[in-house]
């Protein structure tokens, strides 16, 4: 059989998508007030609905969970009416548009915060270093959930789910990845609590599968999706075993049948973390689909699918400055280069005015 190539067709739990090529989760930060995304952003996802699967950007599930001002937030009405507008363009486009479903816990700050108050995380341990503009300030000591409280956060990720639904996406995705409120809980160096939520692999992974069972039950397990970063030590992330960690993980949520799992194996400029060294393990004990994504290009993406050690790859910066990327994938056409200066914040400007090839190449639209 010939290998698989990043412009076939496959199925992703119940959908069925054209092409294997997804685009990433990427934080833009051009909400409005209220964390209520603008209609720019309609237009933004629709010019990239050739992707195969769009995911959102992160979405806050509860206002606890906010970090950088410019997020958008799932967790009021204003909010959802605000995406169907968004989803309902990038199905008029033809495209698919998971949402991405947040909570930063630790990585935040008080003045970010409802009332003044302190982030939340697994245990008591601050991430080092400072927040950016427009905090400035150390990170503060996170306070750490109380048993009782964590069931809160699963409801919040449950009630984000049902709002996603509400608003018109495909499905969800998990943000389980980049050290936030999750990922504190699923690596042992953010997570030193003694109850159910905290020990061995089976109870850190426990908040998690919480989740997972808990937007399913709004979906079902195949319109959930999961994103983790098992090689990434970004923001303060470690983990004695990450190969035990994950593959816990992979096990679990490949019994419930979800969607796919989506391995982050580096970010931006971060470098690559050890891309290659838990997403194999990642593959052999998760049966589902796999994604990957970490600064592939097509070549790279094309040799991740004919080896067979993912099904789907995602790709982040080319898409915010290819919005076609998949036609010129398929015609090997030059891609453009991103503006990391307009990554966050702004508007239009780096975010829906990058060209398509007709425009870049001057040559008439050929037909469909
Ligand atoms: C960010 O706000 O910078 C951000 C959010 C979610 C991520 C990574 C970065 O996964």
């Amino acid at each position: 059989m010939r290998g698989l190539r990043l412009l076939d067709p496959v199925r992703v739990g119940d959908l069925e998508l054209p092409n294997r090529i997804v685009m990433a989760p990427m934080t833009r930060r051009r909400a409005g007030p209220g964390d209520v995304p603008r209609p720019i952003t309609a237009t933004y996802y629709a010019q990239r609905a050739s992707a195969g699967l769009i995911v959102s950007e992160a979405a806050v599930v509860a206002p606890d969970g906010a970090s950088y001002p410019g997020s958008p937030g799932i967790h009021d009405g204003a909010q959802v009416r605000a995406w169907r507008r968004v989803t309902a363009a990038v199905h008029e486009a033809g495209g698919r548009l998971f949402c991405q479903l947040w909570h930063a816990g630790r990585v935040s700050h008080p003045s970010l915060l409802p009332e003044g108050r302190r982030p939340v995380a697994p245990s008591a341990i601050a991430l080092e270093g400072r927040m950016g503009a427009p905090v400035d300030a150390p990170f503060p000591e996170p306070r750490a959930l109380g048993a009782g409280e964590v069931a809160g956060v699963v409801e919040a990720f449950g009630a984000g789910a049902r709002r996603a639904r509400d608003a018109g996406f495909d499905g969800v995705e998990i943000h389980a990845a980049n050290g936030y409120l999750i990922d504190q809980f699923l690596r042992d160096g953010t997570n030193r609590r003694d109850d159910r939520y905290g020990g061995d692999v089976e109870a850190r992974a426990r908040l998690l599968l919480e989740v997972v069972d808990a937007a399913a039950e709004e979906w079902t397990p195949r319109r959930v999706g999961v994103q983790v970063s098992p090689a990434s030590g970004l923001n303060g992330m470690e983990d004695s075993a990450p190969h035990d960690t994950f593959g816990h993980v992979a096990e679990r949520l490949g019994a419930r049948g979800i969607a796919y799992l989506h391995v982050h194996e580096m970010l931006g400029e971060e470098g690559p973390t050890a891309p290659d060294r838990v997403t194999p393990t990642l593959r052999r004990r998760f049966p589902g689909t796999l994604i990957v994504n970490g600064g592939y290009d097509r070549e790279r993406g094309e040799e991740a699918l004919r080896a067979g050690a993912a099904d789907l790859v995602s790709f982040g910066r080319l898409f915010i400055s290819n919005p076609d990327l998949p036609r010129r994938f398929q015609r090997e056409a030059p891609l453009a280069e991103w503006d990391p200066s307009t990554f966050y914040g702004g508007g239009a400007e780096g975010y829906t005015d990058y060209p398509f090839l007709e425009e870049a190449s001057g040559a008439s639209p050929e037909p469909r």
